[in-house]
């Protein structure tokens, strides 16, 4: 690593533990099955694990509402285990990067449960209540996330609470001071513990004014996350992702602005919104437009500059898989899921992959909402059933947007459960696990595997791939997406043809050195290049 910060300088990788690998025969992954799947991570090449939640939590949204921010979840293993695992991953040269949920507890919280008690219990202004407008009104109209009122009545208090998710995750009030350095306290009891940073779940509604209306971005948001950063992970060699879904890059310049002290990068997430309706919800679909996509993935990298860093990402917990949703599952699968990575790899920022992506793991399609786990698809699904969508659409919504999609087991091998377990999973685990796993990969020096290998120790390897310049290539074929990267002298050009269909690209400059490819028998040349469906290259060029 020659300059800038370590997590500048590496790839990061996703794990949902309760889906990644099971030690006990239990049917749920635990800490213990995380341990014994490093040395594949370290030969991956990884140099973080952002972990999913490990907490105390009666698990209404997985882990996503926690009781108790400073116990493991009994599924998952113990406080010992933990620290082995973050010691475990420190001699591999990995880092954990612990989820901090902090928007909002479990209402099986101890602080909750005192503050429903009573208007005068200490712990009442932990939350955020309000008296119903006459009538037992709600207070105003903001929606939950997961649909429905924000807002639940309290009898013993007779007031309602706020939660922007379900009603088993009350939001906080980070307006008492109280609460901010609580969460302090929690942070630094990790951060001794030797982790290496944050992922800051939907940290952008900590500012939220309800009264009016506002959620994202709030008026207090900037000097909250700044009293934070001094409290807890400032001057230390940490890193900070917060999950911001109303990030626009002068937004995201104000988090991560090394001046500024507040945070390290943001999930943006505009390009994810590509392929919803403008005026509706993600469940209403609408075909991906490449140009779009080129247009807004090219903004993010030239918009940040030196006052910002970007974070680079498909898939996550909350998305369907990538090779499904843009790319082919069936027919070119290899290729699509390898064009994407490509892609993406060879931007600036940090790259993220969520568990599985490296294999090319897919969606995972269901035909009954009992298949269903995932709280936000299931109220989704009663609310359009009553607003008088079909089964059929609400199914169709489901398999190509809902979150669980991402969360059927690792597929590891061919055994039963694809080694994910050998008792019963909690999820389905996808049956094209004896096609796509993680044992088949590694014999495989042609696999997804081998590229994502490839594109990290190429990022290890080159400065240009974290440093250097973004310049799209502008006027190709509307399914073309090419970029140039830039350093000291050196200049890569980055092409993937973004669709199924044969495209054609002009290379204007002279071709030094095939760098990557997603196809074996590339020969790339200066002048007109058919390109195949989802074919992708990098070449140094002159
Ligand atoms: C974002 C998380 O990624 C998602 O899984 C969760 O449901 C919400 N935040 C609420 O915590």
């Amino acid at each position: 690593m020659s300059q800038g910060k370590w997590w500048q300088n590496v790839v990061m990788y996703q794990i949902y533990p309760r889906s990644f690998q099971d030690s006990n025969g239990d049917g749920i992954g635990d800490i213990p099955g995380i341990i014994s799947r490093l040395d594949y991570l370290q030969k991956l090449g990884i140099g973080g694990i952002w972990l999913s939640p490990v907490y105390q939590s009666p698990n209404d949204d997985n882990g996503y509402d926690i009781s108790d921010y400073e116990a493991i979840m009994p599924e998952f293993g113990t406080m010992a285990d933990m620290d082995e695992l973050i010691a475990e991953a420190k001699k591999r040269n990995i880092r954990i990067i612990m989820d901090l949920v902090v928007n909002h507890t479990s209402d099986e919280h101890k602080w909750f449960a005192a503050a429903r008690q009573s208007r005068d219990n200490p712990y009442h202004d932990y939350y955020v209540w309000r008296d119903g407008k006459g009538d037992g009104d709600i207070p105003n109209d903001l929606q939950s996330t997961f649909g429905g009122s924000a807002w639940t009545y309290e009898p013993a208090v007779g007031q309602y609470y706020l939660h922007l998710f379900s009603k088993k995750q009350p939001d906080l009030n980070w307006q008492n001071d109280k609460v901010r350095h609580e969460i302090y306290d929690m942070m630094n009891f990790w951060i001794n513990k030797g982790i290496g940073g944050f992922r800051m779940d939907v940290i952008d509604l900590i500012g939220k004014e309800p009264d009016k209306m506002i959620t994202g971005n709030g008026p207090q948001l900037h000097t909250y996350l700044q009293e934070m950063n001094q409290a807890t992970f400032g001057g230390k060699d940490l890193m900070t992702v917060g999950e911001t879904w109303g990030a626009t890059p002068a937004i995201a310049k104000q988090y991560s602005d090394p001046a500024r002290h507040e945070l390290s990068m943001v999930f943006q997430f505009e390009h994810v919104g590509l392929d919803q309706q403008p005026d509706g919800e993600k469940w209403d679909l609408k075909p991906l437009s490449v140009p779009a996509l080129k247009q807004v993935l090219s903004k993010w990298q030239t918009a940040l500059g030196d006052q910002g860093w970007n974070s680079l990402f498909w898939n996550n917990h909350d998305l369907p898989r990538i090779v499904s949703r843009w790319g082919d599952d069936g027919q070119y699968h290899d290729q699509s899921a390898k064009m994407f990575a490509i892609l993406l790899h060879m931007m600036k920022g940090t790259p993220y992959i969520y568990q599985g992506e490296e294999i090319g793991m897919t969606n995972y399609p269901i035909t009954s909402v009992d298949e269903i786990n995932d709280i936000e698809s299931i109220q989704m699904y009663h609310a359009r059933l009553k607003a008088g969508y079909t089964k059929e659409e609400i199914l169709r919504s489901i398999n190509a947007k809902g979150r669980d999609n991402a969360r059927t087991p690792m597929q590891w091998d061919t055994t039963a459960n694809a080694g994910f377990t050998t008792g019963t999973p909690w999820l389905h685990v996808n049956p094209n696990y004896v096609r796509y796993n993680v044992q088949a990969n590694l014999a495989n020096p042609h696999s997804i595997f081998a590229t994502y290998q490839r594109l990290i120790q190429l990022r290890q390897n080159n400065d240009l791939v974290v440093w250097g310049d973004y310049a799209l290539v502008p006027d190709t074929a509307d399914n073309v997406f090419a970029y140039y990267r830039t350093y000291q002298g050196e200049r890569w050009l980055i092409v993937a043809n973004v669709a199924a269909e044969d495209n054609v690209f002009e290379l204007p400059d002279a071709v030094d050195e095939h760098i990557i490819g997603n196809y074996d028998d590339q020969d790339v040349k200066t002048g007109q290049i058919e390109l195949r469906p989802f074919e992708a290259f990098v070449v140094k060029v002159r």
